[in-house]
């Protein structure tokens, strides 16, 4: 495992740190800080490099394709796909819309399901809601047992012939549940080859290599900004054929083939899906951040960021003024998600901002599930590699100092 020392280095890459006088920044699972590396990169990009790509013929407007394109590869390489699998988009949220309108508006009806689980992020929800609105489609949820885990006999019972869209995060934000997403993807092609997967990998891609061969799912849909990268920019990873069938999710400039007077015909995967003028440095910056990641390797990333949660989590559970949700199954994200048993998380995120360290309050974009928790809210504190165990001890420390600000019994 990564040890003291070299988290030490790491903490260098990223001047944020430095510049906020090691502010303690928990607030992860919302976006990263990004390291010197990917911040250069888009500087130089934009100092050196900048024209409007796969338009003209001088010099930055081949540099420019070459650097986006390059992007494309490196992250299709990232995951195990084809580059014709990668689409840029602004962020995850972008990419699980598409789907809903490129592929869910035009192959749903009613009698159809779609399968979701109630950990989802509004962002894989409130979609569904809408394909469901509009053609009468049936929204089905999976809910978790009280480990907060979606177990198999949950999915076998809710999976059924009139099940056409599966979709699941492979990594909750608020409960840290990471579901067995290709031993489900399994299960639901056996229960119907036909029917069409989502994974929500925002959560997950950041932590973990991935392999969408091996995962087998149809569509995959993540943010570059929350793995080191630029905001605005995201992916959407689908199988090649199948966006090849989709009708296009916006129209204009650099998606088409021939333009007439009264019709159109359009370039298949990636630009069937890049309408307009596309964002080359949050790309370039993506691209950065993979070799970054790689730089340092998935596997040791999560391992250490593995053992600060467990550290936490282990600390957290102890203290009776909390209250924690995030699963106790070892498997799981490094986000913490818990109240105090007698304070609002606002006032609690307060406080610990008046300590310098920084944790979410709210409902983190899951509604239903922190109503199915019976809760409206929540704190959550998320881990990156760049956090330390002092760190979490102090965090510990200044818990201590909410319950007695706040006046709440020991
Ligand atoms: C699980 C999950 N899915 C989707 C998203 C949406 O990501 P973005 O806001 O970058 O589109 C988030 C963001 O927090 C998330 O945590």
């Amino acid at each position: 495992m990564l040890n003291k020392n070299d988290i030490l280095e790491i903490r260098k890459d990223f001047k944020f740190l430095e510049s906020t006088n090691n502010y303690i920044y928990f607030d992860n699972g919302a976006t990263t800080q990004k390291p010197k590396k990917v911040i250069d990169g888009v500087d130089n990009y934009y100092y050196n490099e900048n024209g409007n790509p796969h338009r003209g013929a001088h010099h930055f407007a081949i540099k420019s394709t070459e650097v986006y394109e390059g992007a494309r590869e490196k992250v299709a390489k990232f995951i195990n796909s084809s580059s014709n699998e990668i689409i840029f988009l602004r962020n995850a949220t972008e990419a699980l819309n598409l789907i809903a309108y490129s592929w869910a508006l035009n192959n749903l009806k009613e009698g159809d399901e779609i399968l979701l689980s109630i950990m989802e992020h509004h962002s894989n929800l409130v979609n569904w809601q809408f394909v469901a609105d509009k053609t009468k489609a049936k929204l089905v949820y999976l809910y978790l047992d009280d480990k907060m885990q979606i177990t198999e006999e949950e999915l076998n019972k809710k999976l059924s012939a009139k099940t056409k869209l599966f979709t699941i995060t492979a990594a909750s934000n608020v409960v840290g549940t990471m579901p067995d997403v290709k031993e489900f993807i399994k299960m639901a092609k056996k229960k119907n080859s036909g029917i069409i997967t989502v994974i929500d990998g925002a959560q997950y891609v950041p932590h973990h290599t991935v392999d969408v061969k091996d995962l087998g799912c149809d569509f995959l849909a993540f943010s570059g900004h929350k793995m080191f990268s630029e905001m605005g920019i995201g992916v959407l990873y689908g199988k090649e054929e199948l966006l090849n069938s989709m009708e296009p999710f916006m129209y204009g400039g650099e998606m088409i083939e021939y333009v007439y007077e009264d019709h159109s015909t359009f370039l298949k995967s990636p630009q069937r899906f890049e309408a307009g003028t596309v964002n080359v440095s949050g790309a370039k910056s993506l691209g950065d951040a993979i070799d970054y990641i790689e730089g340092i390797g998935s596997e040791n990333i999560f391992k250490y960021e593995e053992e600060l949660m467990k550290y936490a989590y282990d600390k957290m559970i102890e203290l009776p003024y909390l209250e924690v949700y995030t699963t106790p199954v070892e498997k799981r994200s490094p986000v913490i998600s818990f109240n105090f048993k007698e304070a609002h998380p606002h006032d609690v995120a307060s406080i610990l901002d008046n300590y310098n360290i920084a944790i979410r309050s709210g409902h983190h974009c899951a509604q239903p599930l922190h109503r199915y928790l019976g809760i409206n809210f929540s704190c959550r504190a998320s881990f990156s590699i760049y956090n330390t165990f002092d760190e979490v001890d102090y965090f510990l420390n200044h818990l201590e100092d909410v319950r007695r600000l706040m006046g709440i019994g020991s």
